[in-house]
């Protein structure tokens, strides 16, 4: 099956090439743990490569990711200018359009109906879809509401032929039930051992499903670096 890059080497080694084309993945983890970083290596990558990108967060401001990225040496800025990166920013957007300040925060959660109606028009010119953060859409749903949510979103890209990734923290897919992870392609799980004793932590990458894609080591040992993840063992 055709794979995209992941845009880090070891990974790609780990899953047989890459994401699998046209299909989507959904990467949970704690705060911290890389969620962005692992998917700014995706679209730095899928960028440099000629494809069409985009990114919609929901959480973070533009402005920082921009800046991680440029300081991670994967810098997405120039892709954005030239408008091969397309950046929807559903929590800024609704910032500016509260017009006075006594609903400020309010409906800061609801994002769905955002995502939806951003990829109908935007998906099928797209290579690549990165959705950064999903989690927010746990917040004011139901386990089931969400999971309808989840899957319009999920349809909507799998037809229009993106290779996907789903973002999500922990916290949120607990919310969930675990269940957009059975309707996704592949799950990556981004985990964090914190060992108080030495004071340290050690970050693991487990690839729990990927179909039709043989995963022979599934924990993968990873540090952050400037470089961004760096796998530092799993590699068959
Ligand atoms: N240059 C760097 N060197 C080491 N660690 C870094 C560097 N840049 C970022 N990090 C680590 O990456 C983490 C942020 O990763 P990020 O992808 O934003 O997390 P999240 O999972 O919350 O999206 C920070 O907590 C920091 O520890
Ligand atoms: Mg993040």
């Amino acid at each position: 099956m055709e794979s995209l890059s992941t845009g880090i080497e070891e990974l790609d080694t780990l899953i047989d090439g890459g994401y699998p084309k046209g299909k989507s993945i959904l990467v949970t983890g704690p705060p911290g743990s890389g969620k962005t970083i692992l998917g700014l290596h995706f679209l730095h990558r899928s960028c440099a490569e000629g494809k069409k990108c985009v990114l919609i967060l929901t959480r973070e401001l533009t402005e920082d990711v921009r800046l991680q990225s440029k300081n991670l040496g994967m810098d997405i800025g120039p892709f954005v200018d030239s408008g091969q990166l397309l950046i929807n920013n559903i929590f800024e957007d609704k910032i500016n359009k509260l017009k006075s300040t006594a609903r400020f925060g309010k409906g800061l959660c609801a994002v769905d109906t955002d995502i939806i109606e951003y990829l109908s028009s935007t998906a099928s010119g797209a290579d690549v879809v990165v959705i950064d953060n999903i989690g927010m859409m746990a917040i004011d749903h139901e386990a089931r509401e969400f999971a309808d949510k989840f899957s319009s979103i999920s349809i909507l890209l799998l037809k229009s032929g993106c290779t996907s990734l789903f973002i999500m923290d922990d916290d949120s897919y607990t919310l969930t039930h675990g269940l957009p992870g059975s309707m996704v392609f592949g799950t990556m799980k981004l985990i964090v051992k914190e060992n108080l004793s030495v004071g340290r932590t050690k970050q693991y990458l487990y690839i729990q499903k990927m179909r039709n894609k043989p995963v022979p080591i599934k924990y993968s040992l990873y540090i952050i670096t400037q470089a961004g993840i760096k796998i530092v063992n799993g590699i068959r």
